[in-house]
């Protein structure tokens, strides 16, 4: 059999190859993974967590993947070393307590040697420290000369799939570039002459966040090939960016920047490097529904989008070329993976957003660093705080501000920019923490004395119940009095806990002479919190209560929630089937729906969208639900969000024909419980997220009846009937324009006549015409007008005028003629001093400059202070 040499073929032969050993053959899961304790996809072994900790039932004893994977802890290195990544596939075996070393071992061997044709000869094996059973295996079965087979520590070969989790030593198998500097000179940390490719993990203990290590129930393989690796091996090429997975991507980019990757200089050819591995990278990324954000996974996405596009700048790409790059990313890995075929529009788009969006951040950043290296000055340094504002504000990254500050023979303080970082990482962990944080650690504490609480409320508006948990202020009591706030755990209850959209019931708790308004309901883990106030007596832990939802309130939200299902259904079937949910609220009042799609609907589809879920519910179709295992419900397929956690076994809420969804939520037997359904906007709330609000049930009537007083008021002011609104409000419009236009000119006129008056009050100083006054309340454009006016007008002029448009606001300008700024004196920084009297700041160019202060009273002295130092400096 021929050696497999493409990427294509090296990712076929590793299946294959495990197929025939009865491995069942799984697809790549998502990068979004289901495990929500981790942002993205980074092994292979992630989506079978649940089974090595034996929370899901495997369904198939052994398995093989080729699994995206993204890893973002090294970007730093992207591009400057041979091999490192952030999008890379990873091959692996698994066994789900079947097969366990010797056998992991000898196939892996096999694989390497016969598939691969891997000379024996040029592999060197590492194994953990004092795993004397796998070195054995090597040495014994396999024949691996002793001193070829190299013991290393927890840091190389004990493997965690993050900080907690299963885990196990592990065994790598190392290829050898070098093997002309002989068996002496091993040295496994020395990457230019070994290339780790096969990582085999023997997968047997569960760790804890003390490190605390338990013994899983049985014992398990996870393996990790890198296919990039063993494609750069196969293809003989000096590093992993030049393998067919990626090269083209590089090509196409040095193309586009008109130069030659094979001679360019390192710098050129790092950039390219980067350009491929993350343009990769971000097309998987959105291909699996991320979207570009500040946060979460979304901002891993931003940036690496952001590299590439200050990675293009930097090799003279000037033009928009995102799209480019990725079609051909797209076309490179549409055969493994069709989904980024199907996406390709709104990949296409979200990256055309994201760089003129960038593009547009990077002028506006470039702007003010120049104007904050003007002041400063050469030789200086930039403050931290600055270079974090930059950061923060504009997304000017630090290597950036420090690139051009470098380019002005300035340093940046990069000490004093970290500590801003660590100060807003430690702001916004605070205002996480605020939510709640006493009411989670009591129940903690607690958690283990008492039940979790059981929902009843799919079934039942009341409920008997036993209060487990009193709290005032997240705090545990043991009684509360009336007119209390109090937080209540039961023991079992038809409360609905607000998730996955759906807001908490409202309600009541009464017991013995006690009476508590229920008017919020939240989970803490596995337990439901009463959020309420205690109308009437005294309650105690252990007090029976009847429980009793508000049913009427519950009734508008299940409307709202049905129909939200119905609304994602109409939506896929009408404007496109890759609509995602990105994320909902279902309240009592209202729905909100955010969606990805990278355009506005148009009317016309926000018309039929509406219309197709109207029709829904008058074809009265009744709800099946039913609870089956995740993967039954995928395979008929329900649609599922993403980044939603399930557990093994889901509800799935199917109206047959319409939407079938996997949801926990609480919803209509019959969609003709809702009535009607009404769309009340269609709106973008961030790039690619588009947000439908609208009603349904009781609620479309309240809205109608208010949008219906609203005609109402504007024909009483109008005094027109309702259907000639439109056209009276048209006609007003005009007029206001109009006037408006008329009104400008006249203001125009005015500080100009204003300013010729001025001109008497011009002074002779030396050779210079000075004119210091103030123009009252005009505005900072009038005021500019007037200032480059004036100093037109006189010979050697140098006008400074000021206003005071509010009390607390002073606007200053300086207009000075190239004579007076060869005389030393320009217009920023003089007006920038005289500002500061006024509580302000401010600077512009020599010539023309404008500032602004906070403290009107204080511009007489202002103007004074300037025509003082005019005098001097003129002189
Ligand atoms: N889970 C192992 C790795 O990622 C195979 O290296």
């Amino acid at each position: 059999m021929a050696i497999p040499k493409t990427g294509a073929d090296i990712r076929q032969a590793f299946l294959d190859f495990y197929a025939v050993r009865e491995h069942e053959v799984l697809p790549s899961a998502s990068l979004v993974p289901e495990d929500p304790t981790v942002l993205l996809t980074i092994a292979g072994m992630l989506p079978f967590k649940p089974i090595f900790l034996g929370q899901r039932p495997a369904e198939f004893p052994r398995a093989t993947t080729s699994q995206k994977c993204i890893r973002t802890n090294d970007i730093e290195n992207v591009g400057r070393t041979a091999r490192h990544h952030t999008f890379f596939e990873m091959l692996g075996n698994f066994s789900f307590g079947d097969y366990f070393k010797s056998q992991a071992i000898a196939w892996a061997w096999e694989l390497s040697t016969k598939v691969f044709g891997l000379p024996p000869e040029r592999l060197v094996v590492s194994v953990f420290e004092d795993d004397d059973e796998a070195f054995a295996l090597w040495r014994d079965e396999i024949g691996i000369p002793a001193h070829r087979i190299q013991r290393m520590g927890e840091k190389d070969n004990f493997w965690v799939s993050g900080p907690t989790g299963p885990c196990g030593p592990c065994s790598e198998i190392y290829y050898d570039f070098k093997p002309e500097l002989g068996d002496d000179a091993i040295d496994l940390e020395d990457d230019s002459r070994f290339l780790e490719f096969y990582n085999l993990v023997f997968m047997q203990y569960n760790r804890d966040a003390e490190g605390n290590l338990t013994p899983l129930a049985s014992q398990n393989i996870d393996t990790g090939m890198g296919l990039d690796r063993m494609a750069q091996i196969l293809q003989q090429v000096p590093n992993n960016y030049e393998t067919d997975l990626i090269f083209p991507i590089i090509e196409k980019a040095a193309a586009i920047a008109n130069v030659d990757y094979a001679t360019a200089d390192e710098a050129t050819q790092v950039a390219l490097k980067v350009i491929g591995d993350h343009t990769r990278a971000v097309v998987h990324m959105l291909a699996d529904g991320i979207v570009a954000s500040n946060e979460g996974r979304g901002y891993v996405l931003r940036r690496l989008i952001r590299r590439v596009i200050r990675y293009g700048r930097l090799i003279g790409i000037e033009r928009e070329f995102t799209p480019i790059v990725a079609e051909m990313a797209i076309a490179l890995g549409e055969s493994a993976y069709p989904n980024v075929r199907k996406m390709e529009r709104v990949i296409k788009v979200s990256l055309q957003r994201e760089e003129v969006s960038f593009l547009k951040t990077l002028d506006r950043g470039e702007r003010i660093l120049s104007d904050i290296i003007e002041q400063v000055g050469p030789g200086g340094q930039l403050s931290g705080t600055d270079a974090f504002k930059l950061f923060d504000t504009y997304g000017f990254p630090l290597e950036l501000t420090q690139e051009i500050a470098a380019e002005k023979n300035l340093t940046v303080d990069a000490g004093g920019f970290e500590a801003e970082m660590e100060k807003q990482r430690i702001r916004s962990q605070q205002a996480h923490e605020t939510v709640d944080l006493t009411a989670q650690s009591t129940l903690d504490r607690l958690a283990d004395h008492i039940e979790q609480t059981e929902f009843l409320g799919y079934t039942r508006s009341s409920s008997d119940a036993v209060l487990q948990v009193l709290m005032m202020d997240g705090k545990s009591v043991q009684q509360a009095e009336a007119g209390s706030e109090v937080q209540v755990v039961l023991d079992q209850t038809p409360f609905y806990a607000e998730s996955g959209g759906q807001i908490g019931d409202r309600g009541y708790l009464s017991g013995d002479n006690v009476l508590v308004r229920v008017e919020d309901v939240k989970k803490e883990s596995a337990f439901f919190v009463h959020f309420g106030r205690i109308e009437r007596g005294t309650l105690h832990v252990g007090d029976s209560v009847v429980a009793q939802i508000d049913l009427a309130c519950r009734r508008r939200v299940q409307a709202h929630h049905t129909a939200t299902h119905l609304l994602q259904a109409a939506l896929k079937r009408i404007v496109d089937d890759n609509i995602s949910q990105a994320g909902s609220l279902v309240a009592f009042d209202r729905l909100r729906f955010d969606f990805n799609c990278p355009r506005a609907l148009t009317p016309e589809e926000v018309q039929q969208v509406e219309d197709q879920v109207n029709t829904w519910i008058a074809e009265a179709h009744a709800a099946q639900i039913s609870v089956m295992p995740l993967a039954d419900a995928k395979a008929r397929g329900a649609i599922a969000m993403f980044g939603e956690k399930y557990s093994s076994e889901v509800r799935v809420l199917d109206f047959p024909g319409v939407s079938m969804e996997l949801c926990g939520g609480t919803h209509v037997a019959n969609t003709a419980e809702i009535g009607l359904f009404k769309i009340v906007s269609e709106t973008g709330v961030a790039a690619g997220i588009r947000r439908i609000e609208a009603v349904a049930g009781p609620a479309v009537l309240e809205y109608l009846n208010l949008r219906d007083g609203v005609v109402k008021e504007l024909s009483d002011r109008f005094k027109v009937k309702p259907e000639e609104v439109v056209d009276r409000i048209t006609t007003l419009q005009t007029e206001l324009k109009t006037t408006q236009k008329q009104l400008e000119t006249v203001k125009s006129q005015l500080a100009l006549a204003k300013a010729t008056q001025l001109l008497d009050a011009a002074e002779a100083v030396g050779e210079f015409q000075v004119l210091v006054a103030s123009m009252d309340d005009a505005d900072p454009d009038a005021l500019k007008t007037a200032a480059e006016q004036l100093q037109q007008k006189l010979k050697n002029g140098a006008v400074v005028l000021g206003s005071a448009p509010a009390a607390d606001k002073v606007s200053l300008v300086a207009a000075f003629s190239p004579a007076v700024i060869q005389k030393g004196v320009q217009a920023g920084k003089f007006i920038g001093a005289i500002a500061k009297l006024c509580g302000g700041g401010g600077g512009g160019r020599p010539n023309l400059a404008q500032a602004g202060g906070r403290d009107a009273s204080k511009l007489p002295e202002a103007l004074d202070q300037a025509r003082q130092q005019l005098h001097t400096d003129l002189q």
